[in-house]
């Protein structure tokens, strides 16, 4: 009897590519996506990966009914991943209240009904965002955490406070949360990647949208930044390798390895790179010169962030393994499958 895992945001980006490890790893997979920011497409993408079609539900997690009808037809969950939220820094700074909406209360009805299953694990898909800018760097996880830069962070910093909370008082309920750096990438086979809708708001997919030709020149917010070339810094892992570290999170809970019942690990490369660095970097892996242009700085922005690693590297026995070429390749392959498809 495969164990049962709930994805939720399953067809989204980091979603799909943590659906297809943990198939690949013998768990039985089911999604619950409103499709919001993501296609029902994305199931047949991760088949043609894993020959395994996960179950799939739509539901909007804001509808707390539906929640509940979800958990009582499945109380055989032994494990939940929770990635549904909305994720925009600058969209956040403009429609607060829908970030406050999508990811405050879903998660506390989520919790709710986990709190009444027999096994109650969960990993929170968090951000280094809720360290802000960080005076230290690397960032360690007992970095303090200073004023998040937008309502986007704010979400998964009172995320992580509510589930830290409720571990408190329950010790049955065990969690990790996962704090990503820069996610990048796609799937080696390119039939899993980043879906971007509209006009991409993050600096790799406009890269590589921008070498594809969708966009004439990339805006690069602001030269003036007291780091080695002017502009922002940031550690960008692949999303295979964040992935891995999700299920690597969930069988330590599942085996009951973990030591506190709520625990928290940065997952980066520990590298940090700058927006100069990643224009020339795929420059190098493409062939293409790319034309740019300096705009005044993005409202939001920290100026450096990447992460120490050394709690997950000796912790969860995770490392990554696949390099910032790699990703960068990885998305580029995706990017030109996509635009033949189209
Ligand atoms: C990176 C750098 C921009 C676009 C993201 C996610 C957030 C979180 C952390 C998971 C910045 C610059 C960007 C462009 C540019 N992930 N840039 N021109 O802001 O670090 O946040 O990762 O939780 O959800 O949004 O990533 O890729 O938007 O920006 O110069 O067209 O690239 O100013 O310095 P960011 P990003």
């Amino acid at each position: 009897m495969k164990t049962k895992i709930l994805v939720t945001g399953g067809l989204g980006y980091i979603g799909s590519h943590v659906v297809v490890e943990l198939q690949s790893q013998g768990f039985e997979v089911i999604i619950i996506d409103d499709l919001s920011n993501s296609s029902e497409n994305v199931l047949d993408g991760i088949y043609s990966i894993s020959k395994i079609k996960p179950l799939f539900e739509k539901i909007d997690l804001k509808d707390r009914k539906s929640v509940v009808k979800f958990f009582k037809n499945h109380s055989d969950v032994k494990g939940v991943i929770h990635f549904a939220a909305s994720k925009s820094v600058e969209e956040s700074t403009i429609n607060p209240l829908k970030y406050y909406k999508n990811n405050v209360n879903p998660l506390i009805y989520l919790l709710h009904e986990i709190g009444k299953l027999s096994v109650q694990k969960l990993i929170f898909s968090s951000s280094c965002t809720v360290y802000g800018q960080a005076d230290i760097l690397p960032i360690k996880e007992n970095s303090t955490l200073k004023e998040p830069e937008s309502p986007y962070g704010f979400t998964k910093k009172i995320g992580e406070k509510i589930i830290k909370d409720l571990c408190a008082v329950n010790n049955t309920l065990n969690s990790v949360s996962l704090r990503y750096f820069n996610p990048i990438g796609a799937h080696k086979s390119a039939n899993i990647g980043e879906l971007t809708i509209g006009t991409p708001q993050n600096l790799v997919p406009f890269v590589i949208q921008t070498g594809i030709g969708i966009h004439e020149k990339i805006s690069i917010f602001g030269k003036d930044y007291s780091t080695p070339d002017g502009t922002c810094i940031r550690d960008y892992i692949h999303v295979v390798d964040l992935a891995k570290a999700h299920v690597i999170a969930l069988k330590r809970l599942l085996e009951e390895n973990n030591i506190e019942n709520y625990e928290v690990y940065n997952i980066g490369t520990g590298k940090g790179y700058s927006v100069m660095e990643i224009i020339s970097a795929f420059e190098e892996i493409s062939g293409i010169k790319l034309n740019y242009s300096i705009k005044e700085r993005r409202k939001g922005d920290i100026m450096s962030a990447y992460a120490d690693t050394k709690k997950a590297n000796l912790i969860l026995n995770w490392k990554p393994e696949l390099t910032l070429k790699d990703a960068l390749s990885s998305a580029w392959k995706w990017e030109k499958k996509q635009l033949k498809l189209k």
